[in-house]
């Protein structure tokens, strides 16, 4: 598909801004939704891209934003909700999901592309987080119908400039004086660069082959979130101790901060680390793309 408008929901996120400046580049013009323009506000250097504030859980502004583009792509996603019913990651990876399939519908927008997570699964993931993104994938395969191809990516955990994953422990193992103490220490993760992610993306949108098709997506790396976690103190020179907690004490942890303002880590969370986040097959690969491991990226942003 050759350049074109293109609306990216989820475009002020992570991600996001990463796939944005890439689209800019490629000479795309981009819309993006925000519930809040002002936190979007970094990408505003880019010209070729338009903010909009806008509710995009209402189908009427949904179909509006997806009027006239070429293709629409999905990273709505999140990690946690305020709840603890699973109704929060409903509404946003599942229902959402669905108006925007019926958004394209009435648009005629025939090319989505949507990043869902690596072990998504609607009857076998072990949290909310993971089987809802299983469900809106399915609702996606289930309800997309002819004229509207899709492509899915499943990343394992993202690494890069304005990450919440390797920033995150480096501001704890900052601010902890002695010792980290980590939940999960031996859940098995394949960092990905984002870099990478926004590249399997673009090739979905260049390739047509891709429509109907889903890739998992991970670094070349397997390792310990404990192995990542010291990765981070050693990049960072921090005489830091991280000690794995025993399941027992890292589930209490998980109770407690279930009820601790913006949940910094829930059971939820918990839950999605008792399954090793690692490909079966690398999609990178199937793209024709060789991914960059976290040695090679973690010293050109964690300084
Ligand atoms: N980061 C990772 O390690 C990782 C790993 C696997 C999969 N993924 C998936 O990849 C996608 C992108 O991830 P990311 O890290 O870039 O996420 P992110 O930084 O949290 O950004 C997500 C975007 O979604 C929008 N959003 C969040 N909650 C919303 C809600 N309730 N209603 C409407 N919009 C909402 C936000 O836009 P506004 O605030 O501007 O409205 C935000 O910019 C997500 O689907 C995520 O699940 C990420």
């Amino acid at each position: 598909m050759t350049p074109g408008s293109i609306c990216v929901l989820g475009g002020s996120g992570f991600v996001g801004t990463h796939l944005c400046a890439a689209l800019a580049r490629a000479g795309w013009q981009i819309t993006v939704p925000t519930r809040d323009p002002a936190r979007a506000r970094h990408l505003g250097p880019l010209p070729s891209l338009k903010l909009v504030a806008a509710d995009i859980h209402d189908q009427r502004q949904l179909a509006a934003l997806c009027t006239g583009q070429r293709a629409v792509i999905n990273l709505i996603g999140i990690l946690n909700e305020r709840g603890h019913n699973g109704r929060g990651f409903e509404k946003v990876h599942v229902e959402l999901v669905r108006r925007l399939i019926e958004a394209c519908r009435r648009a005629r927008v025939d090319r989505l592309l949507h990043v869902s997570a690596l072990n998504a699964d609607a009857g076998l993931g072990p949290s909310h987080y993971l089987r809802s993104k299983g469900r809106g994938e399915r609702v996606i395969r289930d309800e997309s119908g002819p004229d509207l191809q899709w492509t899915i990516f499943q990343p394992s955990v993202i690494f890069g400039p304005g990450d919440d994953f390797t920033n995150r422990f480096a501001r704890l193992l900052r601010a902890i004086p002695l010792a980290l103490p980590l939940a999960r220490p031996g859940a098995r993760l394949a960092p990905v660069w984002v870099g990478d992610v926004v590249a399997a993306v673009q090739h979905g949108l260049a390739d047509e082959s891709t429509a109907g098709e889903c890739y998992e997506l991970c670094g070349p790396d397997r390792m310990t979130l404990q192995e990542i976690v010291c990765r981070v103190r050693d990049r960072l020179r921090l005489a830091r101790a991280v000690i794995g907690m025993p399941d027992l004490a890292a589930r209490l942890q998980a109770t407690i901060c279930d009820f601790v303002p913006g949940k910094p880590f829930s059971t939820d969370n918990y839950r999605s680390l008792t399954v090793d986040s690692v490909c079966k097959v690398n999609g990178l690969a199937r793209l024709g793309i060789r991914p960059q491991p976290l040695n090679a990226v973690l010293p050109k942003y964690l300084i």
